[in-house]
């Protein structure tokens, strides 16, 4: 039985780990309990109403379901609920919205994606880089506009994989240049005190739905505006994706019941940690970055481990203890294999209930942890094994 014997040790792992990897979060009981369904063996091309197959009552009511939750918790006109994932959702849009062909990002190694750079590329966009200000750790906003100004693209997009502080998406927006936003990180923390990007004047947002916000491994676009929306879901199907993964829908409206009762709670909770445990690690010593600014107001923290033998040695090191995140470029690397920093993510421990004494004890065990792995690796299981319960949930 090899398959359930490498499912049995991945569990066991992951939930005797503290997992900081700040793209991964899981779900509540219920949603787990709904995810393997009828749905995840059949077809549903098209749209509610309009499909191309026979058999789809059940999820054309599970999808507008969905659909109508999205639109209720974001207070958002359109939701595309059908993109796989963040890279779908995005591919959707890039596609549905080229005109000349040309796209403007945040640039790789100050937080952008790989699809706004490589899938853009692919889908024939000749892609910019917009400067990025070290001091304010956020998009140069004199040099974007002047270079948006020259270069005229047909969108930019804002939003990041390494993402401290919001973007400053209306003055963007106010160049007149459409702004497309994507929240795959931080689709959870709109629902705190996050900046949405659609009432600050971006066009369309899009996101994966399973990193801060909680949900199964999926994307969705969001967007107010009628013309644009129509353009992108009439690209998602037939262009992106033929079977959208229905059965993940079920889980995705069960987190989309959660956040309407716990997202606002759960956002502030989470950034409160990433505040608490930056301040723990720079006060034990660790680079942690944007220190004038306040280290982060999102579920991430990024550390310049330069003095501590890298990214690469940090992070390996740290999961020998059964501490997990990931290596990180920072804004002045080029080489991604072996950056200067890592990054942090909150969100998954904030969801199991942690709070400022725990994230302090994580900066401890870190600090720990470098010098002493398989030591420090027994404290960790001890600690995990406390917090096995998924909050903000209905169970
Ligand atoms: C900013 C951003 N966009 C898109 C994605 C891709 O999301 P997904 O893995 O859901 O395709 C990521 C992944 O981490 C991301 O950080």
């Amino acid at each position: 039985m090899k398959v359930e014997e490498i499912i049995k040790k991945q569990e066991e792992w992951r939930s005797h780990s503290i997992n900081l990897i700040a793209s991964e979060n899981v779900m509540s009981d219920r949603a787990r309990r709904v995810y393997v369904n009828d749905f995840m063996h059949r077809y549903a091309e098209g749209k509610p109403g309009k499909r191309y197959y026979q058999g789809t009552r059940y999820a054309d009511e599970l999808e507008e379901y969905a659909t109508e939750l999205f639109k209720e918790v974001f207070g958002v006109k359109y939701a595309d609920v059908r993109p796989i994932s963040g890279v779908t959702a995005n591919f959707s849009t890039f596609f549905a919205l080229k005109r000349k062909g040309i796209l403007a990002h945040v640039g790789l190694s100050s937080g952008a994606h790989i699809s706004h750079e490589l899938g853009a590329q692919v889908l024939g966009f000749r892609t910019l880089s917009l400067p990025f200000d070290l001091e304010n750790w956020n998009v140069d906003v004199d040099g974007a506009l002047k270079l948006l100004e020259k270069n005229q693209p047909d969108f930019v997009v804002l939003g990041a994989s390494l993402y401290l502080f919001p973007h400053p998406v209306r003055e963007i927006s106010e160049s007149g240049v459409p702004v497309v936003h994507d929240s795959a990180h931080v689709l959870g923390l709109h629902l705190g005190e996050f900046p949405d990007p659609l009432k600050e004047g971006a066009t369309v947002l899009t996101a994966s739905t399973h990193k801060t916000f909680p949900g199964p491994q999926g994307g969705v676009v969001l967007s107010d505006d009628d013309g644009t929306f129509k353009k992108i879901y009439n690209t998602t199907f037939p262009y992106i994706v033929s079977n959208h993964h229905i059965h993940r829908l079920a889980s995705l409206a069960v987190t989309l019941e959660e956040m309407r009762r716990w997202g606002g709670e759960y956002a502030r909770a989470t950034v409160r940690n990433a505040k608490t445990l930056a301040e723990a690690l720079h006060a034990l010593g660790w680079k942690v970055v944007a220190e004038e600014r306040g280290f982060t107001e999102t579920h991430q923290v990024a550390v310049d481990v330069r003095d501590r033998g890298g990214g690469k040695h940090v992070a390996e090191t740290l999961e020998r203890a059964n501490i997990i995140l990931n290596k990180n470029m920072l804004p002045w690397d080029d080489n991604p294999k072996d950056p200067s920093g890592i990054r942090i993510g909150v969100q998954e421990m904030t969801r199991l209930g942690m709070g400022k004494g725990e994230m302090e004890y994580i900066a401890e065990l870190m600090d720990r942890a470098l010098k002493k792995p398989e030591e420090v690796k027994r404290e960790v299981i001890a600690f995990r094994s406390e917090y096995q319960c998924v909050r903000f949930s209905f169970d």
